[in-house]
């Protein structure tokens, strides 16, 4: 139930903090460090490549889900949408390992794809929010997102809660690998969960970024660079499936090679700015679209902040960073649609599960 808020939608973004505590409780291990079955281990450390393979928001997912397992565990990630890999097979590995990311463990694209690829003998694991789902009944091994039953047909909580357990399951193998990590991912968490719960305090603020961005607006660009990149694109997701405002999540750099031609006078441009690395080159990508008398909201993440940012998010570790600047955008694409009128839980066209292919 709804209790008093609102909208599920709402109630789910509040309820992130709490899914990621729920999600250490349960993974978290007082000796080795994390509880893990021994075959997903296994799995993993077998494998000489992983495939995700994902629709929509669990995609964007997959993404972030891709950097950590190169990063943490250093094999090789190759991201896929579901609808596309059945037709448009890639050359895979000697050993890859499936990873099935699916809130809803029901996406008929994801599922055509886990039965083509049991076929061919290949070993599956599925993420999932509903463990006895049929992603999760047919695939070798399940992880659990103890995310609680997602209701709102924009997913919220289950992304994050999917990039947190990428984020352990990463974390695992490099351990297993012997990989010497100077990154306590139980630690992290915690600090995600503290910082998400200040972020959704601040929902006013988000509120009065809607209204001064959104509110006429016909269409809004995301941009970032590195992790901040796969965020613009969930931004952008959340923001045209709810307000149906059209929205493209843009890589900052690639803006220049045709999409800059969109850019006319007050075109919002959200652009996130929570990697070092490319602090300075996305606020250059900045630069260009207000040369173009782009209306940009800068958010950043404390410590990288620059005088005239939009939003500052509080400081985690870089690699959780998409776990907590996708909120601000959540929230500001709940309010656009909330001003707009749409029904916010139920948006036109959609439905929560997509059961055909
Ligand atoms: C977006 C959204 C969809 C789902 C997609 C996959 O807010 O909810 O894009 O993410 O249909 O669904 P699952 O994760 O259930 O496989």
């Amino acid at each position: 139930e709804k209790g008093t808020y609102p909208h599920f939608m709402l109630k789910e973004i509040d309820e992130q903090p709490f899914v990621i505590r729920k999600i250490i409780q349960k993974y978290q291990d007082e000796t080795s460090g994390l509880k893990l079955d021994d075959d997903i281990r296994r799995a993993m450390l077998e494998a000489d490549r992983v495939y995700i393979v994902a629709c929509g928001t669990s995609y964007h997912a997959g993404f972030v889900g891709k950097q950590l397992i190169e990063t943490l565990a250093k094999i090789p990630v190759e991201v896929h949408v579901a609808s596309e890999f059945s037709y448009n097979m890639p050359l895979l590995s000697e050993k890859p390992l499936f990873i099935f990311i699916s809130q809803s463990g029901e996406t008929a694209d994801s599922r055509a794809v886990l039965v083509k690829v049991k076929e061919m003998g290949h070993r599956a694991l599925t993420i999932t929010n509903v463990p006895g789902s049929t992603l999760s009944r047919e695939a070798d091994y399940t992880l659990h997102l103890y995310a609680g039953p997602e209701i709102a047909v924009a997913s919220t909580k289950a992304y994050t809660a999917q990039m947190a357990v990428l984020a352990l399951l990463a974390f695992d193998t490099a351990k297993q690998k012997g990989i010497a990590l100077d990154f306590d991912p139980i630690q992290e968490l915690s600090i995600v969960a503290n910082a998400m719960e200040v972020l959704c305090n601040q929902k006013d603020e988000m509120e009065k970024i809607a209204r001064e961005y959104l509110a006429e607006t016909r269409n809004c660009f995301f941009i970032g660079r590195g992790l901040d990149y796969y965020v613009s694109l969930e931004g952008a997701l959340k923001l045209k499936e709810i307000s149906y405002i059209q929205a493209e999540g843009f890589a900052g750099g690639e803006l220049k090679h045709g999409t800059i031609a969109l850019i006319e006078d007050r075109t919002p441009v959200i652009a996130l700015a929570t990697q070092e690395k490319v602090n300075l080159p996305i606020r250059s990508n900045v630069k260009e679209v207000d040369a173009r008398g782009a209306n940009s909201c800068i958010i950043s993440m404390k410590g990288l902040d620059q005088s005239g940012d939009r939003f500052v998010i509080p400081a985690v570790h870089e690699l959780m960073t998409p776990l907590i600047s996708v909120i601000p955008l959540q929230l500001i694409a709940y309010y656009a649609a909330l001003h707009r009128g749409c029904d916010v839980d139920k948006p036109r066209n959609l439905a929560k599960s997509v059961t055909v292919e």
